[in-house]
């Protein structure tokens, strides 16, 4: 697959990447959430909503072990302990947004449901934990799903990071990736684009009061490999039976596929 230069433009070593993209979202984590939802008009929650009901039946098994990578603020977490009767790990290198995911875990964690005690939304059934997409610290064939919503696009390299991702998957297991991707619609397509290069800039830099982030996500996606090159790329690294499906016409598609084996 092929990727142009570092996701955030620059020709850079891996580990600045890395040290650019963590530092970047350090900036953001406190107004990560209300912008997301802002700029997507709420869209995002719904699109992880699905992404999440289109992997239950992983997620229902007896003690699964879901990994979300690149987790942020763990919307995608709680969405997937929802369903889950195991566990979900929410892993991110980006201490800020770990912060904030673990804020939300303790806000879901003590609200109470009527006269029980279960904690809403299953959200007791997620773990935090700090850590590189690139290096994760997990054992080979361990984790029955491993995701990543809006991360992938921002790793160093995509090739290591499905690598990595396959090597913690069980034969059999699930790899979701959320992203933001191409818009097929004909008369759409151009209005997003330019809501999405132009406009959606200005708003996220002034609402964040900083220049950097909404700029390089336009460009971040621009960038991207579109869903039948990510398609292709999974079933390079031997995933099977992958498939996507686009969120509003293709602003968004979540690709799955299972690692091959017994
Ligand atoms: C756009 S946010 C997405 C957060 C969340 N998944 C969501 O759906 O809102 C991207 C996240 O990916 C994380 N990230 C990027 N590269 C990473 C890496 N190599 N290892 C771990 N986290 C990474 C960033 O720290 C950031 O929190």
């Amino acid at each position: 697959m092929e990727q142009k230069g570092s996701p955030l433009g620059s020709t850079g070593q891996p580990q600045d990447t890395a040290r650019a993209v963590q530092e970047m979202f350090a900036r953001v984590a406190p107004r990560y959430d209300f912008l997301n939802h802002l700029l997507s008009a709420r869209c995002d929650l719904w699109w992880r909503r699905a992404a999440a009901r289109e992997l239950r039946e992983i997620l229902e098994r007896p003690d699964s072990i879901a990994a979300d990578l690149c987790c942020g603020t763990g919307d995608l977490a709680f969405a997937f302990a929802r369903y889950s009767r195991g566990i979900v790990v929410g892993a991110d290198f980006c201490h800020p947004m770990l912060v904030v995911a673990g804020q939300k875990r303790s806000r879901l964690t003590s609200s109470v449901t009527g006269n029980t005690s279960e904690p809403t939304q299953g959200a007791a059934r997620t773990r935090f934990i700090e850590a590189d997409t690139l290096q994760l610290p997990f054992r080979d064939q361990s984790l029955d799903l491993v995701s990543a919503a809006f991360g992938f696009r921002n790793l160093a390299s995509y090739e290591d990071g499905l690598r990595e991702m396959s090597r913690v998957l069980r034969p059999g297991g699930a790899i979701a990736i959320l992203e933001f991707s191409r818009v097929q619609w004909p008369v759409f397509g151009p209005l997003f684009r330019l809501y999405f290069h132009h406009v959606l800039p200005v708003i996220g830099t002034a609402v964040s009061g900083e220049g950097g982030p909404y700029q390089y996500l336009p460009n971040s996606v621009r960038n991207f490999p579109d869903q039948d090159a990510l398609a292709r790329a999974l079933r390079e690294h031997g995933f099977v039976k992958v498939r996507y499906r686009n969120f509003m016409g293709g602003i968004a598609a979540l690709h799955v596929g299972f690692k091959a084996g017994p």
